[in-house]
């Protein structure tokens, strides 16, 4: 067993661990209720469960299904399709989550440039597509002979007309590069600060403000394809409210039902394995002691995770309960 570094803040769950968290689980092989499925993580088949979920319970869905690539997640794995086969599964169940969805729900739905457009394709049959979000996730494996991939995409889309959209809630806090004054000295739309003069920004569809989480982060896990809290938190916080339900079915290690908790909305997530489904449940249990969201402070999103004073905050931060 190799030691870890103790900047290496990567969240782990050990066999001990999991006998404990599995029995926090839900198994399901018959219709529920909202009441039995709110803040659970289910573990199963995403596409045999969605069936039993109560009707209309969910006010927002976010979704990171496999790309389609051939993938390795724990003891399952996903091999890369056909694009029209893509297309199909995708469809698949996509159709059956829709009535799961509330009346005035909105939907993320992440893809890379291949998987993009056959989720496009699905998406726009069915709900209202307002835009497509490109995140430039910096890591990427470079290749010899093509452009090293660096972007995903995430579409949004709302079931019909009426959705909420809260815009003060996800702006973006900037450094003001050529600070405009008024004729008689005022800032224009931005404010002084000890740290320097800042504006807050509206959000656009470019996020260019986040980093796949690193072993250094606090919201590290060796999943392989871990989202960032931060671009989680940017979609419950614009489209949904507080004690809202957010599903996942795709959950992974667990980043869209943690976020959830850490913002006062209510979660469902689906995982399919049984290691990533106990890695999520301990990220909830942390979470319960622990709201922070790198790159999230005082209710503002920061440029790059910079927040100037969050340091003297990391001090504070109370030491990770031991499940065991
Ligand atoms: C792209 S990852 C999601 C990562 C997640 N957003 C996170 O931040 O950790 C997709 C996840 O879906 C899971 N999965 C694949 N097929 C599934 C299925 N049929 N039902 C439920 N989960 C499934 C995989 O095990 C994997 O953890």
């Amino acid at each position: 067993m190799t030691n870890k570094s103790s900047r290496n803040k990567t969240i782990t769950v050990t066999e001990a661990e999991i006998r404990l968290l599995k029995r926090r689980l839900l198994i399901v092989d018959s219709r529920l209720d909202a009441t039995d499925v709110i803040d659970k993580t289910i573990l199963g088949d995403a596409l045999e469960i969605i069936d039993y979920l109560p009707i209309c319970f969910a006010d927002m869905l976010f979704v990171d299904p496999p790309y389609n690539m051939s993938k390795v997640f724990g003891k399952t794995s996903f091999k890369r399709m056909a694009s029209d086969d893509y297309e199909s599964w995708v469809r698949s169940w996509f159709c059956k989550i829709l009535s799961k969805l509330k009346p005035n729900a909105s939907i993320y739905v992440c893809g890379d440039w291949r998987s993009s457009s056959p989720l496009f394709r699905v998406l726009s049959d069915y709900v209202k597509v307002r835009n497509r979000i490109t995140w430039e996730r910096e890591k990427g494996r470079g290749a010899k002979s093509n452009w090293k991939n660096v972007s995903e995409d995430i579409w949004f889309a709302t079931v019909s007309d009426e959705y909420c959209f809260n815009l003060e809630a996800v702006k973006l806090k900037k450094k003001v590069i050529a600070p405009y004054r008024h004729d008689n000295g005022k800032p224009k739309d931005w404010k002084e600060e000890i740290n320097g003069n800042y504006r807050l920004t509206h959000p656009s569809n470019l996020w260019t403000d986040l980093t796949v989480p690193f072993w250094s982060m606090a919201e590290n896990t060796g999943h392989p394809t871990q989202k960032p809290e931060k671009l989680v938190a940017k979609t419950i916080l614009a489209s949904s409210k507080p004690g809202d339900v957010i599903l996942d079915p795709f959950l992974g290690s667990g980043t869209t039902s943690t976020v959830a908790k850490k913002l006062g909305r209510h979660y469902v997530g689906i995982e399919i394995d049984r290691q990533y489904a106990c890695l999520a449940e301990k990220r909830i249990e942390i979470a319960e002691q622990d709201k922070r969201i790198q790159g999230y402070d005082d209710g503002v999103f920061w440029e790059r995770n910079l927040n100037p004073d969050a340091s003297n905050k990391t001090e504070k931060k109370p030491r990770r309960r031991q499940l065991l």
